[in-house]
């Protein structure tokens, strides 16, 4: 069986019609797929790197290698969290899994509540581990979790971290939604204390704003992924599964671009994950350019494995390393530490936004 065989989404997509909860993992796939990316932008296009025309480097020495949460990747890239907790994603979790190891980034499973509640499904995330045992992956689950229950989720794929997942936007989208949000920051400093290994606390396309950074620090945060406003619209997707929110929902959250900022202009000493609506090797290098130390994408490397299974996914991550690379190579950046120094021209609405929230 070819990889592009082994992925098959229609099976697990085409599919799925009821509306409840057992199918909402299939219905958020076929939506994600379906759905375009947020109407708004991510505001990646309001930044811009400055051409250097003297670089004086030889694109074979260009490194974007990065040591992260203890691994080595090839580059500051990530799977974040997309599925799981269904038998139908079986073969989604392996291929995205095969194409991280294939490519040497990281990657994180989707929400592990599934299987919290029922141990068949174990194994839809299991399976990231047997296909990439020396890679790094990370746990997921809500940040309303148990600590017991973010244990189990670390031991069931022997994760490198966990990341925590911040939703009240789609909660309230969704037909069947969480609305009690009461005790969500205590609950993050007792998981940071008591977890063993680190924690990443992530929006899912609403962004953070930096007050809710800095809130997360003094809880004992040390890293966040902003996952902003410009990609995957969970709002949308939910108004598509037959949810309760309004058109206004969808048009809600920061812009990744913008929260990216503001989450770096605390100065705070925190890890910063740039994710939401990053679509290009140049969205990636001017994150990182800004101060992120690590990029992620989901919507568009989910419609890469259905284009073109494992292989397909791979060709595409390793287009993006190869894009970043040249990009660097643009910039007169010959390792991410010299990319982090670049200048950034910041324009439109980021800038107004911005110059009206009193961030440099
Ligand atoms: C997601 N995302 C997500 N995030 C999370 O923390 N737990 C989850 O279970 C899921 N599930 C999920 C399913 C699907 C189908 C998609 C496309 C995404 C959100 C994801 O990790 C990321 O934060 C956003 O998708 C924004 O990035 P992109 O898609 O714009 O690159």
């Amino acid at each position: 069986m070819s990889c592009k065989e082994s992925v098959d989404l229609k099976y697990c997509c085409w599919e799925a019609r009821a509306i409840s909860r057992k199918t909402r993992k299939l219905e958020h796939i076929k939506y994600a797929l379906e759905l375009p990316d947020a109407v708004s932008p991510s505001g990646f296009g309001d930044m811009y790197l400055v051409h250097n025309a003297l670089p004086e480097l030889n694109r074979g020495g260009v490194d974007c290698a990065i040591s992260f949460m203890g691994k080595q990747l090839r580059a500051p890239l990530m799977i974040n969290a997309i599925t799981g907790g269904h038998a139908g994603v079986l073969e989604i979790n392996r291929g995205l899994a095969r194409a991280a190891a294939a490519c040497g980034i990281a990657m994180a499973v989707g929400s592990q509540r599934a299987a919290l509640d029922d141990p068949a499904v174990r194994d839809t995330f299991a399976v990231t581990r047997e296909e990439n045992p020396d890679g790094l992956i990370l746990a997921n689950l809500s940040a309303l979790c148990t600590p017991d229950e973010a244990l189990e989720a670390i031991n069931m794929i022997d994760a490198d971290g966990i990341q925590l997942y911040l939703n009240v936007n789609q909660e309230l989208a969704m037909r069947e939604g969480d609305t009690d949000f009461r005790g969500v920051l205590a609950n993050i400093r007792s998981l940071v204390q008591n977890l063993p290994v680190p924690v990443v606390v992530k929006e899912v396309g609403c962004g953070l704003a930096r007050e809710t950074v800095v809130a997360l620090y003094q809880a004992g945060v040390s890293c966040i992924d902003v996952s902003g406003r410009g990609g995957t619209n969970f709002a949308a997707i939910e108004s598509r599964r037959g949810g309760s929110g309004g058109a206004y929902l969808e048009q809600w959250g920061i812009p990744t671009a913008v929260s990216l900022l503001e989450a770096l202009s605390t100065g705070l000493p925190l890890v910063v994950i740039a994710s939401g609506g990053l679509r290009s090797a140049v969205d990636i290098a001017v994150a990182l350019a800004a101060g992120a130390s690590m990029t992620a994408m989901a919507g568009p490397f989910l419609r890469a494995l259905q284009a073109g299974g494992t292989e397909g996914l791979a060709g595409y991550i390793n287009d993006l390393i190869a894009g970043l690379q040249r990009v660097m190579m643009l910039t007169g950046a010959e390792n991410l530490a010299a990319l982090a120094g670049k200048p950034l021209v910041i324009t439109g609405f980021t800038a107004e936004w911005l110059r009206r929230r009193g961030v440099d």
